[in-house]
This record gives C-alpha cells, sequence and structure tokens, in this order.
C-alpha cells in the first residue's frame, strides 16, 4: 500500500528531533488559523521538515512545513506548521511518519486543530469548536496495509474526555467561547454541494472539513490521547448567501488567529500538567 515512510525514516526523524535536545510531550499540528501559537512559545527552535525523512513534502500555499520545538508555559511542545492533507495525492496516510515520529520521541498527547466549515446556524463565521466526535465521510483510512489486531482501533473517546475537560475549563478561564461538535471529515478539495450540507446535518454534525481525522486515527493507532479543535471559518455551502473559496477562508481564519493562539496558550500547558 503505502511502503513510506519506513521505520528506519521514523528512527532518523525521531533521531533528528533528540539530537536537538529538546525532549516534547505535548504536539500541536496548526491548522489554517490556528498559527499564532507559532510566535509565543519560548526558547524556539526549528526544524524543516524536509529535513525530517518521515515528515511530508508540503504543497498548499500558507502552510510551511517546520517542526517547532520549544516552551509554553511549563510544557515542552513540539508545533507541526503545516500538514499534508488527504486531497493532496489521495493519500490518507500522507501524516502517518509525522505522528508515529511524535509518538518516537516521548509525546503522550496531540492537538489537532483545523478550519472548517459550520453547519449550525448558532456556530457563526470565527467562532471556536472542541471536537467531541467525528463522522467519517471519505471512509478512507490511513491504516491500509497495517499488519496485526492493533490496526482494528477503538474510536470511542477517540476524543479525549479529560483533556475536553481542560480544554473548557480554559476557555472558560479566558471567558473565551468554545462550542463543542463531531467533526465531519469529507475528503475534498472541492467544498460540498448545498444537498451535501443538508445531508451531513442530518447526520448530526456540527462542522465538516478536509482533515484532521486520518491523524486521530493514526494517532489513536500509535497510542497518543488527541485534543481536536476546529476554527469555523464559513456557513456550510448553500446556508447563506456567501460563495466559498480558500481565500475567504484565510481570511476569516486570519481574524480569529489571537484567540485561538490565547486558546492554545492556556490550554497547551494544562494538558500535560
Ligand atoms: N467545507 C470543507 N472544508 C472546509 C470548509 C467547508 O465549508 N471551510 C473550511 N474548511
Amino acid at each position: 500500500m503505502n511502503p513510506r515512510p519506513t521505520p528506519e525514516d521514523i528512527a532518523a526523524s525521531a533521531q533528528r528531533v533528540r539530537a536537538s535536545g529538546r525532549a516534547p510531550t505535548v504536539a500541536v499540528v496548526l491548522g489554517s488559523g490556528w498559527d499564532g501559537i507559532a510566535e509565543a512559545v519560548d526558547t524556539p527552535l526549528d526544524i524543516a521538515y524536509a529535513e525530517l525523512p518521515a515528515f511530508p513534502a508540503l504543497g498548499v500555499a500558507g502552510h510551511t512545513g517546520t517542526l517547532r520545538l520549544g516552551r509554553l508555559g511549563g510544557a515542552e511542545v513540539a508545533l507541526l506548521r503545516g500538514r499534508q492533507h488527504a486531497y493532496e495525492s489521495g493519500d490518507a496516510a500522507a501524516m502517518k511518519g509525522a505522528i508515529r515520529t511524535l509518538a518516537a520521541i516521548g509525546c503522550t498527547t496531540v492537538v489537532l486543530t483545523n478550519a472548517a466549515g459550520s453547519l449550525d446556524p448558532t456556530m457563526r463565521p470565527g467562532a471556536l469548536m472542541l471536537i467531541a466526535d467525528h463522522l467519517n465521510i471519505a471512509q478512507r483510512t490511513p491504516l491500509h496495509g497495517e499488519p496485526g489486531n492493533d490496526r482494528f482501533v477503538d474510536l470511542r473517546d477517540a476524543y479525549d474526555p479529560a483533556l475536553r475537560q481542560r480544554a473548557k475549563d480554559a476557555a472558560t478561564t479566558l471567558g473565551l467561547a468554545l462550542h463543542e461538535g463531531t467533526y465531519a471529515w469529507v475528503l475534498g478539495p472541492q467544498f460540498e454541494t448545498p444537498a451535501e450540507i443538508r445531508m451531513l446535518r442530518l447526520l448530526g454534525a456540527q462542522a465538516v472539513g478536509m482533515s484532521t481525522v486520518p491523524e486521530t486515527i493514526l494517532a489513536r493507532h500509535a497510542g497518543l490521547k488527541v485534543l481536536g479543535l476546529s476554527m469555523l471559518t464559513n456557513m456550510g455551502c448553500g446556508m447563506e448567501a456567501e460563495t466559498l473559496s480558500h481565500a475567504h477562508t484565510l481570511q476569516v481564519a486570519q481574524g480569529a488567529r489571537e484567540a485561538a493562539a490565547r486558546l492554545l496558550r492556556a490550554l497547551v500547558p494544562a494538558l500535560v500538567a
């Protein structure tokens, strides 16, 4: 199936991180709008994905492809600035090597962030949502070709309830609104039709997006705890008059960037405390 990354690629990537002298225990995958936190880490040290053979080569503008190591509050963190999406190559396992490297270097928790469309009229563009559960509408898996019984990953409480509570507590302390709901993963890169949005709403999803779910599956398979956060950048297609575009997504994401950074800054150290 997907021969890459090899175990050797993962070992070499982990070795490269260890050689930096840093030992992060929590990692954050930064989606559109969430990158503001990168400026808040102390003693930042950057490693280009190009130096990490298990990490993806990136295509989408606005994603830089750098692993930033540093301190946030009392925590040693790894920030993944850039991800590869399944819609780029058709490969749902695009982040396999990156997630497995995080496990190999001793991370126990990964925070997955994204930009998403809102399916709930009360969740407006710019709002933040905690992912409580997901719908794998794409019906793809990053675990094709995996051997053994470990591949039958239990996804109950995939988005760790205790970590979700810490996220709610952090938001309350900050006076920041944080919704909670189910995230539907579609493959993309095209946006949904109005009929698809009506279907997703009927199925009980509150947000729709093109990332995160493969990473959640990989992280649970690797034994990492997962927290998922969406920034709602638009209402689902057909819910309102607006025309969707990637430029619009990035523009709204820019507006909510500060709130997202405040939340991560308070929350991430609390995840490993
Ligand atoms: N649909 C899918 N993915 C998205 C959307 C959307 O409306 N907005 C941001 N990412």
